[in-house]
């Protein structure tokens, strides 16, 4: 078997990161060396609960660190009409045995990162507030880290406005933060995961599996693909996050073309979007590695192999 990835899991836990954390802790290609939480689709004790929730569930012994409870500089944003008012709405779970570790989860991201000797792999699948706090206090860190492979932004259209995508949208100065980090970097977003669909066919395989995580995994999806067709009027819900865990999984699970990606930061329509250099007309430097095809083949393997493991 090929070596194991050392990463960092940064999620909001909502119901797709959910998934992402179901798929990473049971991939032999990964080493989860902690699962950090940040506000996103909920506010943070909400997406802690929720993380705290499927990793008891699920018996995954990951350890979880709470992070930003905020954006760096904007008003929060949360997202209850996807996710619901706990940002984890259908399943129900009891309180949570499992609890955080008493260390932030920016201080364990520079930790891991200086402890790692270049191997480490962030996986952010929420707003980069964790992530750009830590690069903004400890900057060496950023020569230490071998790859971000992130889930946010679009060279399409938006969901959280015409324009921009919700993870980017939320922090938009720290997203800039960590586009402009100079570390390799794996950009999936919107018009990949739109490809990831969870449709019925899959729901079916996964039911199929006959285990309480696939069971859950079902009861996830079932809520999402409602406020996904109550909100875009998608028949089948887009499982956004494993789709940046499968890329650390399998680098040939999508497609990618190199460009310069900026953040727009001033423009109140805007605010958020990934400007994504596609034809390279500013021939500005690349710093980006943008998702564009997804084989959801090997997509959807990886995820019901890792579901199957439970
Ligand atoms: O825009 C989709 C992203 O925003 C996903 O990561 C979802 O969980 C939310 O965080
Ligand atoms: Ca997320």
């Amino acid at each position: 078997m090929s070596k194991k990835e050392k990463i960092i899991l940064d999620v909001d836990t909502g119901h797709d990161d959910a998934i992402a954390v179901l798929v990473a802790a049971k991939a032999e290609k990964i080493d989860l060396r902690g699962i950090t939480v940040v506000s996103g689709n909920q506010t943070l004790p909400k997406t802690l609960k929720n993380t705290l929730s499927i990793c008891d569930f699920a018996k995954i012994d990951a350890p979880v660190y709470a992070g930003m409870d905020r954006p760096l500089v904007r008003e929060q944003v949360t997202a209850p009409d996807i996710h619901g008012e706990s940002g984890l709405g259908g399943p129900t779970f009891p309180a949570p045995a499992k609890t955080a570790e008493d260390k932030q989860a920016v201080d364990f991201i520079i930790e891991e990162a200086l402890n790692s000797e270049g191997e480490l792999i962030l996986v952010p699948t929420g707003p980069l507030t964790n992530i750009a706090t830590a690069f903004n206090l400890k900057p060496k860190i950023k020569e230490k880290i071998k790859k971000i492979v992130l889930m946010g932004g679009a060279y399409g259209l938006g969901n959280i406005t015409p324009s921009a995508e919700f993870n980017i949208y939320v922090d938009p100065e720290a997203a800039q933060v960590v586009f402009d980090s100079q570390i390799p970097l794996v950009m999936t977003g919107l018009d990949l995961t739109h490809q990831a669909k969870a449709t019925q066919k899959i729901i079916n395989r996964i039911s199929e599996l006959d285990n309480r995580i696939a069971d859950l995994s079902v009861e996830l999806i079932e809520f999402f693909r409602q406020t996904y067709k109550n909100t875009f009027g998608f028949d089948s819900p887009p499982l956004h996050d494993p789709c940046a865990v499968a890329k650390v999984i399998d680098e040939d699970v999508f497609s990618t073309k190199e460009m310069r990606v900026d953040i727009e930061l001033n423009s109140q329509l805007n605010r958020g979007r990934t400007v994504c250099d596609f034809y390279n007309r500013t021939k500005k430097e690349p710093n980006a590695e943008v998702a564009i095809n997804l084989n959801k083949e090997k997509f959807w393997n990886i995820v019901i192999k890792s579901l199957s493991k439970y």
